[in-house]
C-alpha cells in the first residue's frame, strides 16, 4: 500500500522539479526537515488509506480528509474542539495538509478573540459595571493584551514566509498571543469574575493552543505550562507597570521577557 502524502504541496513531482535545481537543494533540506516534523501528527492519518487513486471515490476522500483532521486534532490539547470545528471547513477538500488547518485555527482564534474582546469594551461590554479598581485596570490590561494577541495571531496569518520555513516564528507568535491571553485570565485570579472571563476567552485560547500544536507536535503540554506558569501581579501598585510599554519595549517580545516566578 503506496502512503497518502499529506501535503499537496511537497508531493514527489513537485519534489522533482524543485531537486532539479542546485540553488534551491539547501530549501529542500529545511522543507524535508520541517515535513519531518509536521508528518509526525498525521502518521495515523497515512494508515489505512491510499495514494490519488481513490480520486473516483468521492466517499473515500471525505472518509480520509476526516481522518486527516482527526489524526492532526488528536496531538491537540482539545481534540474535540479541533475536530468539531475544522473539519466542517475542510469536508469539501479534496485533500488538505496541516498548514491548511493551522491557518484555519488562526483565523477561527482571531474571530473568536474579537467577539471576546467585545465583551471587554470600555462601558458597554458585558465588564462595564465593574467598579473596583483592582479589576477596572486588569480590564484595561486585558485590552492591551488583546491587541498584542491579535497582532501576534494576525502576523502568522499575514506572513509571506512558509510555515515549514518560519517554524520558530510562527511558534513564538502563536505562543505569544495564547500568553496574553492567559495573563488576562490570570488577573482575575479569585476574583468573582474570574468564571466569566475565562468562559468568554475559552474559544479564542483553546483555538491558539490548537494552532500551536498543529505546527509543533508534542508541544502543547510543555505551552500549556508554560501558560500556567506566566505570573504577572495585576494588584493594585503593580497594575501600573503593566503598560504598553513594557510590552513594546523590545520589538521582538516574547514571553519570557514578562516577569516570570517559577515556584508559583
Ligand atoms: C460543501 O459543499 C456543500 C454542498 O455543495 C455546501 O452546501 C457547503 O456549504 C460546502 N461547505 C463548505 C465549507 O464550503
Ligand atoms: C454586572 O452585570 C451583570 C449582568 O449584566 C451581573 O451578572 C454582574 O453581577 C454585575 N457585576 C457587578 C460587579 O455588578
Ligand atoms: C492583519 O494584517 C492585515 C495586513 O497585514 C491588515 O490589513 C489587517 O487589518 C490586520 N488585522 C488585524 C485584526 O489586525
Ligand atoms: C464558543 O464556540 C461555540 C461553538 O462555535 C459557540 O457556541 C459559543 O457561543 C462560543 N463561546 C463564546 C464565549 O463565544
Amino acid at each position: 500500500m503506496a502512503s497518502l502524502n499529506p501535503y499537496g504541496k511537497f508531493n514527489e513531482v513537485d519534489q522533482e522539479r524543485l531537486l532539479a535545481r542546485p540553488k534551491t537543494k539547501k530549501r529542500i533540506a529545511i522543507i524535508a526537515l520541517s515535513s519531518i516534523v509536521l508528518a509526525a501528527i498525521v502518521v495515523g492519518a497515512v494508515l489505512g488509506t491510499s495514494h490519488g487513486n481513490n480520486k473516483s471515490s468521492k466517499n473515500g476522500d471525505v472518509q480520509s480528509i476526516s481522518t486527516s483532521v482527526k489524526a492532526v486534532c488528536d496531538g491537540t490539547l482539545y481534540p474535540s474542539t479541533c475536530y468539531t470545528t475544522l473539519a466542517p471547513l475542510v469536508q469539501n477538500l479534496t485533500q488538505v495538509n496541516p498548514e491548511q488547518l493551522f491557518k484555519l485555527s488562526v483565523q477561527l482564534a482571531i474571530n473568536e478573540l474579537l467577539r471576546a474582546s467585545q465583551k471587554f469594551s470600555q462601558n458597554e461590554g458585558v465588564f462595564g459595571n465593574v467598579t473596583d479598581p483592582i479589576y477596572v485596570a486588569a480590564l484595561e490590561n486585558c485590552r492591551v493584551l488583546f491587541d498584542l494577541a491579535l497582532d501576534h495571531l494576525n502576523n502568522s496569518l499575514s506572513s509571506t514566509v512558509s510555515l515549514v520555513n518560519a517554524i520558530d516564528d510562527f511558534t513564538t507568535w502563536l505562543s505569544t498571543a495564547g500568553t496574553c491571553q492567559q495573563t488576562c485570565i490570570d488577573g482575575f485570579q479569585n476574583a468573582p469574575l474570574q468564571t466569566s472571563v475565562e468562559s468568554s476567552l475559552r474559544n479564542s485560547t483553546e483555538l491558539t493552543s490548537i494552532g500551536l500544536a498543529i505546527i509543533r507536535p508534542g508541544a502543547s503540554t510543555k505551552i500549556r505550562v508554560k501558560w500556567k506558569g506566566l505570573k504577572l501581579n495585576l494588584g493594585n501598585k503593580d497594575a501600573s507597570k503593566f503598560t504598553v510599554k513594557q510590552f513594546i519595549n523590545g520589538n521582538k517580545w516574547i514571553p519570557s521577557n514578562v516577569p516570570y516566578n517559577p515556584s508559583l
